[in-house]
């Protein structure tokens, strides 16, 4: 593969830490990371302060056709205002599976990402990046973990952050979530048929990173 032009996809469903394993990985090889859910948490959250009612496609599609996404140092921008903190509320995080089930949605954020890739080397992480996002990818991971490890580790995250909530509903949510995303009837999250299968339950961020990078070679 052409290093000046890598694309790695990286797919999976929610919590089976894509971002930790995209992020090490595009640091490792010294090239972009993008992260998809980012994009798609921004537009949840423009469209939730602009109390756009989701099903009003015209107002959404005028909405995203004047919207301004961008990946800097680390850090997403909506409209040039810094939200890297602000997608990750559990108000955006209970929405965004409706927004980004919306076709419109999709369409418009497919191309910004292909836009975003073009012509260099990335890392891209979603659920959508193999099958559809980057279909030429020169390589191409589904990475999983079991529901109980991928809710034992938002349990942690959100016990971290003060949120009261008992294990059996957090694994409850991820399975609600899980099924909303392998479901939803355009471009449901799937592994694509040349892609890798990463079952990351017994294996720590450093031996999933090592993995892909023998892949690669
Ligand atoms: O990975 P995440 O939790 O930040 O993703 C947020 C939501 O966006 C999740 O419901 C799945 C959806 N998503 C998607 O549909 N396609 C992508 N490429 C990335 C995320």
């Amino acid at each position: 593969p052409d290093i000046s032009n890598l694309k790695i996809a990286i797919d999976g469903p929610a919590g089976a830490g894509k971002s930790t394993v995209a992020k090490e990985l595009a640091q490792r090889l010294n090239i972009e990371y993008i992260d998809t859910g980012a994009m798609y948490r921004a537009v949840t959250l423009k469209l939730l302060d602009k109390h756009v009612d989701f099903s009003d496609t015209d107002t959404v599609v005028d909405i995203l056709n004047s919207t301004e996404i961008q990946f800097e140092n680390g850090r997403i921008y909506l409209d040039n205002k810094d939200v890297t903190e602000d997608i990750r509320s559990a108000l955006v995080t209970a929405n965004v599976s409706k927004v980004a089930s919306i076709p419109e949605v999709r369409r418009i954020l497919v191309s910004l990402q292909r836009k975003i890739a073009d012509c260099k080397s990335v890392v891209m992480e979603g659920r959508d990046i193999g099958t559809t996002v980057l279909k030429d990818a020169d390589l191409k991971i589904f990475l999983t973990s079991s529901v109980e490890i991928r809710a034992k580790r938002r349990y942690e995250e959100l016990k971290r952050k003060g949120v009261k909530i008992e294990f059996s509903e957090v694994i409850e949510q991820i399975k609600a979530r899980d099924l909303q995303d392998e479901t939803r009837e355009y471009s449901p999250l799937k592994m694509a048929d040349d892609a890798h299968l990463i079952d990351a339950s017994n294996m720590s961020v450093d031996e999933v990173v090592c993995h892909i990078i023998e892949l690669l070679k």
